[in-house]
């Protein structure tokens, strides 16, 4: 049984205390506030002091659900508050901001406090869904007591994002949200059965194709040093290979996908713990490869129980703490959940991709490593774009990273994700246009 309170004797202390999910967070904290004296603004002072005062209060607190609601949680809020502040804040590009996940997306971006701009992109200027938007979410920051928005808003039209002073100010990154998601199937109505079967994210290539060959032209042309971000379908290497022929270089494109999945993991495995009586902390839950029936969740997720043990999923159905049925239909669940959300609402998913495309440019912008489709080194000088873990490194350039302790594979999903590289895989000398 993995304990997982090292780093608590390390700093004189018994029992789990700041180990979760991957971060020491009392090692954290520490380099925290170090950097904000370096600082010296009176709000870096003063983060600092809460950071100090809260590591204080270290020492009263009894168990390690105690110290992950009282300290670890804010010790995290405080932290990305203080690297907020202390990091260049970015302009952003949200394609497709007349559509669904355009418009919550832009809703993020605006409010994150890594954004300084976000410029919501349409095909043509004016009256639309992107304009109402912003003039809705103006209003609604009005609401809060506190402006929870710090950002410029902005709508332009992709050919007058290369007039304005783009070059002044360029986007640093686009979030590419344009294109055609899944439809669900319409149903027959003497059996209510779906008269076909469900449409897969494949079915959108040529479509989704012709709409990303001009917006990543324009987009690239404009600020041809941004970051790419895609949730477009089907986010895999042949979709990708349009934005390479753009003459986007492959460590400028990230595709969205394994974040989304791995979330809708980890909710799955919470629901299916706590259903069988379980106070569960925290899960930490990896799935990779490809964002479609292929993708692989990892039997190295682990769960951190309210006594602070954590255990991986296979130590689960070891301790019959989880059925191998139950895990099962986790995994089938979480592989069909895109399909399972257009099902019921007649459209793909909105809420979590816009809020986890946020989440994921926030975490890289922090230095953390992301689970994300992005171009690695195959074999024999290819490149292969699959989903796993990718940082930033050099300014906004990515690099993938190795599968660490926590997302070990398993020989079967070693042999699914070198098939998943295999299927993903191009030239390397391809990948310029
Ligand atoms: C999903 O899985 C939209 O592909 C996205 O919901």
């Amino acid at each position: 049984m993995k304990l997982i309170y090292k780093s608590a004797k390390r700093h004189g202390l018994s029992g789990p205390r700041f180990i979760l999910g991957d971060t020491d967070w009392h090692q954290r904290a520490q380099d925290t506030v170090v950097a904000l004296r370096k600082n010296k603004t009176s709000l870096a002072n003063d983060l600092a002091e809460d950071i100090t005062v809260l590591l204080a209060r270290t020492h009263r607190v009894e168990t390690f659900r105690e110290c992950h609601e009282r300290i670890i949680g804010r010790l995290e809020r405080l932290c990305n508050k203080a690297q907020a502040l202390l990091l260049p804040k970015i302009v952003v590009g949200v394609t497709g901001a007349n559509g669904g996940i355009g418009k919550e997306t832009l809703l993020h971006a605006a409010q994150s406090v890594f954004v300084k701009k976000v410029i919501g992109l349409v095909r043509i200027s004016g009256r639309g869904p992107a304009a109402g938007n912003v003039m809705d979410l103006t209003d609604r920051w009005q609401l809060d007591r506190l402006n929870i928005c710090k950002a410029a808003i902005e709508i332009r039209t992709y050919e007058d994002l290369e007039d304005t002073p783009a070059v002044h100010e360029p986007v640093d990154v686009f979030i590419h949200t344009v294109g055609q998601g899944r439809k669900p199937v319409p149903l027959n109505p003497d059996t209510l059965k779906p008269i076909a079967p469900p449409p897969t994210r494949q079915e959108l290539l040529a479509h989704n194709q012709s709409v990303l060959k001009d917006v990543v032209d324009y987009t690239h042309r404009a600020c041809p040093g941004a970051l790419h971000i895609f949730v477009t379908n089907p986010i895999g290497h042949r979709l990708m290979q349009v934005v390479l022929e753009k003459g986007v270089p492959p460590e400028k494109i990230l595709g969205f996908g394994g974040e989304l999945d791995s979330a809708r993991f980890r909710h799955f495995i919470r629901q299916a713990l706590e259903a069988e009586g379980h106070c569960v902390l925290d899960v930490r839950a990896q799935v990779i490869g490809e964002h479609n029936d292929n993708m692989i969740p990892l039997q190295s997720s682990d769960v951190t129980f309210d006594s602070g043990v954590t255990l991986p999923l296979e130590r689960c159905l070891a301790e019959g703490i989880l059925s191998a049925q139950s895990v099962q239909k986790i995994i089938k669940r979480t592989i069909g959940r895109g399909m399972e959300i257009v099902d019921s609402q007649g459209t793909s998913a909105v809420r979590a991709p816009a809020r986890g495309l946020v989440v994921m440019l926030e975490k890289l912008l922090r230095g953390e490593v992301v689970n994300g489709l992005s171009y690695r080194p195959f074999r024999h000088g290819k490149l292969s774009f699959v989903g796993g873990p990718v940082r930033l490194k050099n300014g906004l350039a990515l690099v993938p990273e190795p599968f660490d302790k926590h997302s070990s594979l398993t020989p079967s999903e070693k042999a699914c994700w070198l098939k998943s590289m295999q299927a993903s895989c191009i030239n390397a000398c391809h990948s310029h246009s």
